[in-house]
């Protein structure tokens, strides 16, 4: 059997997603008009032989409930959520639930970050990692050599595959092949993680009886139950002949701002065209509004047929769309109205926003920049004939004056 586990963090990670995870942890807001942990909940539905999914992570358990129950239903596979009393890192999480994971008696274990956007290549993952022989595979990429110090990066032997060498995020360039935050494990990683929670135990102990001044403040700051699977565990294990890599040549994203997040919709949304071709509207019938390219719309929404919509914008629950309305590469959350003629170009427009007549909510389009999207938090008003671009307004403001570069608190 193979058991699957999505690390999810909590409110204090994903800060640099705000102010649209002042609303809804991160991992389930909305990318292609889905959640953006069921991506890889649903990629899960491949592997072979999978008897659970967990997710861990320390928000409140009620946050989850509702999806995890209905996922669970969907895929008829059990999705359980399971909460830590305080962050453990991405590999003290794990080993918490340890007893809990080998309930199962997995042969093997699929470790995901929620935060990547990729095809999720997990059988083929777990083919190749059977075929190594070893205690682990990490899934990686090449990336260019200016973007690759914000991962992990690592070296691995061109033959066999083999890890070799493992540096988190490091000051200065190592290699361009880097971690994707997706592994596939045997049981064994429990014992890593073991090694490494009791090395730091030890140490503590020592510092207790020592008065030695360095070592005290060399080891004060990580407590024994914290343990991070890149730096406490992939680094020290390189070159031990225990842990692989897999290339993907697909496409992989980290998701870490809205800007991204955005990016990320448009990569789901042309998967969606071979995986879940139904989630794409179609723009065929007579009453529907023009579609262009990639586009998802909620059953629940409501559009004018005379709007134009696309390439990449996904509508969720009961939005309305005006007449003659334009929407381009944007994310419309619940309960949005955009009134007739309005433009919306390189936005996120938040939960029961919303849009006045002839108005243009745009943005450059970088998804790198801090402005290079408009984003409205939650219940912003902008009135008719207002524009808005390159700018972050915060829940609960109405705009009646246009505003550029601007982030209005
Ligand atoms: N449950 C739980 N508890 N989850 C956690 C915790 C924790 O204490 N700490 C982090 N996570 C989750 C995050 O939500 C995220 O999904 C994942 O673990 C990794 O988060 P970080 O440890 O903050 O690392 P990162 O995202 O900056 O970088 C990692 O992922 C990159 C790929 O996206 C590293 O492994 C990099 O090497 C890698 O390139």
């Amino acid at each position: 059997k193979v058991v699957a586990v999505i690390m999810v963090g909590g409110p204090t990670k994903g800060t640099r997603f705000r102010p649209l995870s002042l609303n809804v942890p991160k991992p389930l807001f909305p990318l292609a008009g889905q959640p953006m942990v069921h991506h890889p909940i649903s990629a899960c539905k491949r592997i072979p032989n999978l008897a659970h999914i967990y997710l861990i992570g320390f928000y409140e358990e009620r946050e989850f409930a509702l999806y995890v129950s209905a996922i669970s239903n969907e895929l008829k596979v059990p999705v359980r959520y399971l909460r830590e009393d305080k962050p453990h890192g991405s590999a003290g999480g794990l080993y918490n639930f340890r007893d809990l994971i080998m309930e199962d008696s997995p042969s093997h274990i699929f470790l995901l970050n929620c935060d990547v956007c990729c095809s999720f290549p997990l059988p083929e993952m777990l083919e190749a990692h059977k075929s190594y022989g070893g205690m682990g595979t990490i899934l990686v990429i090449k990336v260019s050599a200016e973007s690759a110090s914000q991962f992990g990066e690592l070296v691995a032997d061109p033959t066999t595959n083999e890890l070799l060498h493992y540096t988190e995020k490091p000051e200065t360039f190592v290699s361009d092949l880097i971690n994707c935050g997706v592994y596939v494990f045997t049981p064994d990683i429990f014992a890593a993680i073991q090694g490494v929670s009791t090395q730091r135990k030890d140490r503590a102990n020592l510092r207790r009886l020592s008065s030695f001044e360095a070592l005290q403040s060399a080891t004060r700051s990580i407590p024994s139950h914290f343990v991070r699977l890149d730096q406490d565990i992939l680094s020290p294990l390189a070159g031990k002949k225990q842990l692989f890599t897999y290339e993907t040549r697909d496409f992989w994203e980290q998701i870490k701002t809205p800007g991204m997040s955005l990016k990320c919709s448009a990569l789901y949304l042309a998967q969606f065209r071979f995986t879940s071709p139904d989630l794409l509207a179609s723009g065929n019938g007579t009453r529907s509004a023009k579609i262009v390219g990639d586009v998802y719309v909620h059953p629940s929404a409501k559009i004018h047929p005379t709007a134009k919509i696309g390439p990449n914008v996904s509508i969720s629950a009961n939005a309305r769309i005006g007449a003659g309305a334009r929407l381009i590469s944007c994310n419309i959350l619940d309960d949005v109205e955009i009134k007739e003629n309005a433009v919306v170009i390189h936005a996120i427009v938040g939960w029961k926003s919303s849009i006045g007549k002839w108005s243009r909510v745009q943005a450059s389009g970088d998804y790198n920049a801090k402005l290079g999207i408009t984003i409205l938090g939650e219940a912003v008003s902008v009135e008719d004939e207002v524009v808005v671009i390159n700018s972050i307004v915060l829940p609960n403001k109405t705009l009646n004056v246009s505003v550029q570069d601007e982030i209005i608190l």
